[in-house]
């Protein structure tokens, strides 16, 4: 490798993102790369020329091993859409003036649809305008909902976390059952995708039922049938754990969130937060059933429990952080590596790279016939597909009992007039 790489994160983090950062800053320097730079808070940071050098901050071998255990995005991370590269000329020379300052040869970006859009913007502006930089994609997203390849890194270690938490919870209640009814609702993220809200069926096995109801986003949420499904299961049992989506919907479009006291908050990309959908429907079951209900909204824990990570994950985070790197030094540029699954038992899988204009903007979503017939849980086909991505465990470096994380210090206001910053 003759120039330099920059890599950048960008979007909601996951427990194995930075896997993904090491296997970008590995593969880099295995290629001779003379620096890795990384970006303070993805494309948004670069242009006010926020970026460090990586090495400063990753010494050791264990450093690359502790950074591949550490959730939240190492880098810092951002929501920002580029304009069209017709309509923004402006940034796009003030980026490109960045990049052949640094000596920038690859730009890799670890991100979701939304990044790839950065991605795809970019790789064209250097195509139209003959620039010789090289834009690679990495996938990332704990929601699995990226076209193309067969999963995203990140999705297996937050289902992992997402089924054992449920079994756990379900365990937890089951204490509680004599002669008290109670229903709990979970909350889990994945937008418009319900493949992490399927992902709490795995807590189903011989010591446990699994949740006694699931709802995914795919399918319209009527609440009038939900409370009578409940009333129904009632007469048969006292305990019950209900899975939603974040992302349900009533038939005309409304987010179930919107319906209770919700956050009105919406980002670049015209993603409207959504939280609440558990808290609004256990107030409603109280309302209208009368029990004991509760809401767990697992929020940001899912895609921050890296002591939980699948093994599998965290593995193939940091192969396709090295894939990119490896397909911009041979030339590519637009693209972004997918993941192809040959086979469940045992679980086996190659990787490519794929045209980034094909999966930007897009969403992947549960396919019908992997959610069950009445809508309120999913396929052993869709089981058959999670099962082997949440396999083995990345065991945290330990210090004083609690996980050790790789962490860029954040300089106090005071810190920085100091240096005159
Ligand atoms: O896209 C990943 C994700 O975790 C979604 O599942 C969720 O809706 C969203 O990010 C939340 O983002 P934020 O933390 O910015 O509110």
């Amino acid at each position: 490798m003759k120039g330099n790489v920059i890599v950048g994160q960008s979007g909601g983090p996951t427990a194995v993102i930075n896997s993904s950062l090491a296997g970008v800053y590995r593969a880099a320097i295995d290629r001779g790369a003379k620096k890795v730079y990384g970006m303070r808070y993805g494309i948004q940071g670069l242009l006010d020329e926020q970026y460090i050098d990586l090495s400063k901050y990753i010494k050791s071998d264990l450093d690359v091993e502790i950074l591949k255990r550490t959730p939240s995005s190492f880098l810092g991370t951002c929501r920002f859409k580029l304009p069209d590269i017709h309509e923004g000329g402006e940034i796009y020379e003030r980026i490109f003036e960045i990049l052949e300052k640094l000596d920038i040869e690859c730009f890799i970006y670890i991100g979701g649809n939304d990044s790839m859009d950065t991605i795809k913007k970019l790789s064209d502006y250097a195509l139209i305008s003959g620039k010789p930089q090289k834009f690679m994609g990495v996938p990332k997203t704990i929601d699995n909902d990226l076209a193309v390849t067969d999963h995203t890194p990140g999705f297996g270690s937050a289902a992992k976390y997402i089924a054992t938490s449920t079994k756990e919870i379900i365990r937890d209640g089951l204490g509680f059952s004599y002669k008290k009814k109670m229903i709990t609702v979970i909350e889990i993220m994945g937008r418009n995708a319900g493949w992490l809200t399927g992902a709490s069926a795995l807590s189903r096995g011989e010591d446990c039922d699994g949740p006694d109801l699931i709802y995914l986003p795919e399918l319209p949420f009527d609440t009038e049938k939900f409370m009578s499904r409940l009333k129904k299961l009632l007469e048969k049992k006292d305990v019950i754990t209900v899975a939603v989506s974040e992302g349900i919907r009533t038939k005309d479009g409304t987010y179930v969130s919107e319906l209770g006291s919700s956050v009105d908050y919406v980002d670049a990309f015209g993603h409207k937060q959504l939280s609440g959908t558990a808290s609004y429907l256990a107030s409603l079951i109280s309302q209208e059933i009368g029990c004991k209900s509760r809401a767990v909204e697992f929020s940001t824990l899912q895609r921050s429990a890296a002591h939980i990570a699948s093994r599998v994950d965290v593995d193939e985070a940091f192969v396709v952080g090295g894939e990119a790197v490896k397909a911009a030094e041979g030339g590519d540029s637009g693209k972004m590596v997918v993941i192809n699954r040959y086979s469940n038992d045992p679980y086996q899988c190659s990787f490519d790279i794929y045209d980034v204009h094909r999966i930007a903007n897009d969403e992947r979503l549960v396919p019908r016939e992997w959610i069950s017939k009445d809508g309120t849980d999913v396929t052993d086909e869709f089981i058959d597909y999670v099962r082997p991505l949440i396999q083995g465990d990345s065991p945290s470096v330990m210090v004083g009992g609690i996980p050790r994380h790789l962490f860029i210090p954040v300089k106090t206001k005071r810190e920085k007039a100091e240096k005159g910053e």
